[in-house]
């Protein structure tokens, strides 16, 4: 019978096997799947294991200090990477959607390939790849797979050339997050929502500037807080504040404001491919408008997305 504690006992012995003492480079996001492959490898191997999380200035507010913190906290040999800067000027222009995800894509790939040059020696890719990603023909989801999807442009990244080890990529999502708890990973690792891979970067409309992501994470943490302390975070899917490329008239005391309008998603999902808008309390939503106008410099009107999927998308871009 499957059991969390059978996988990881298996798992390790067949990695230390198979990696003996080889070293591994892997790309951590901060989400469920890199974090569990990582803590597993580490078992494993140790120092021999490689991590990298790169700062492309679409995270969360302070999000990127935190997780770093709590890998560090979990004994991983790890290397932050502050590439803000250059995720900035690639995205400077750009509108399109899909133009912002190529660049991301791109940009992530190079910073990756350059830190994984750091590590001499290294012989092996590892990846937090699950079971649905192996089966998905295209997948979208996460870092592991925007290295895939660039397989075929131009030559491949040095790091491309790694053997591939994905402990992973027999397990349902709901598996992970079991072999996570039983590893002792923290819940605010395990228990957090879905997070794109281009970040705040799709829930900005048109162009990206670091005055918008400044603004869209001080709304976004007013939020996410909220839903934590009224206890609903763990009841949601996924949520997220959007920036919308509006401005709207308001009044603040005696004076009239010209500012931008600030989204709230929040949805019911199983899979991220049909998800429901969530009744959230209307006098939570009051209380999160109200901080959100009040505290947040730019912008004076906040709305709530009640939009299904299908037809609507879980983001806007
Ligand atoms: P949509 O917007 O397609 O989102 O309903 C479904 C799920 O996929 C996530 N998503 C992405 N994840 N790279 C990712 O890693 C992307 O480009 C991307 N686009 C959407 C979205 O957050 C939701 O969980």
């Amino acid at each position: 019978d499957w059991t969390p504690d059978s996988f990881i006992e298996t798992t390790i012995a067949e990695l230390k096997t198979k990696l003996g003492e080889d070293k591994v480079v892997l790309g951590l996001s901060g989400g469920v799947d890199s974090s569990v492959a990582a803590v597993l490898l580490h078992q494993a191997i140790g120092a021999n294991l490689h991590c990298i999380f790169v700062d492309n200035g679409l995270l969360r507010k302070d999000e990127f200090e935190s997780v770093l913190d709590s890998y560090k906290h979990m004994g991983l040999n790890i290397k932050g990477i502050d590439a803000k800067q250059r995720f900035y000027d690639a995205l400077a222009g750009l509108t399109d959607p899909e133009k912002k995800r190529k660049a991301i894509g791109r940009v992530f790939i190079e910073v990756f390939d350059d830190a994984a040059h750091e590590v001499q020696g290294v012989s092996w890719l590892g990846q937090g790849t699950i079971y649905p990603d192996v089966i998905e023909s295209v997948s979208v989801k996460g870092p592991s797979a925007t290295i895939k999807s660039h397989h075929n442009v131009g030559g491949l990244p040095d790091f491309m050339k790694l053997k591939v080890v994905e402990p992973l990529n027999t397990l349902f999502k709901d598996e992970v997050r079991r072999v996570g708890a039983a590893l002792g990973i923290d819940q605010n690792i395990l228990g957090r929502h879905p997070f794109p891979g281009p970040g705040l970067a799709i829930r900005i409309l048109g162009d990206i500037t670091p005055e918008k992501v400044d603004i869209l994470q001080q709304a976004d943490a007013i939020y996410i807080n909220n839903l934590r302390s009224a206890g609903v975070y763990d009841k949601v899917w996924q949520a997220g504040a959007i920036y919308l490329p509006v401005q709207s008239v308001g009044v603040m005391g005696d004076e009239r404001t010209y500012e931008n309008v600030i989204c709230l998603r929040a949805v019911e999902s199983l899979d991220g491919m049909t998800a429901d808008w969530c009744h959230l309390p209307y006098n939570l939503l009051a209380k999160i408008s109200n901080e959100i106008i009040n505290n947040v410099k730019g912008i004076n009107r906040v709305v709530y997305d009640i939009s299904s999927k299908p037809p609507a998308t879980i983001e806007w871009e």
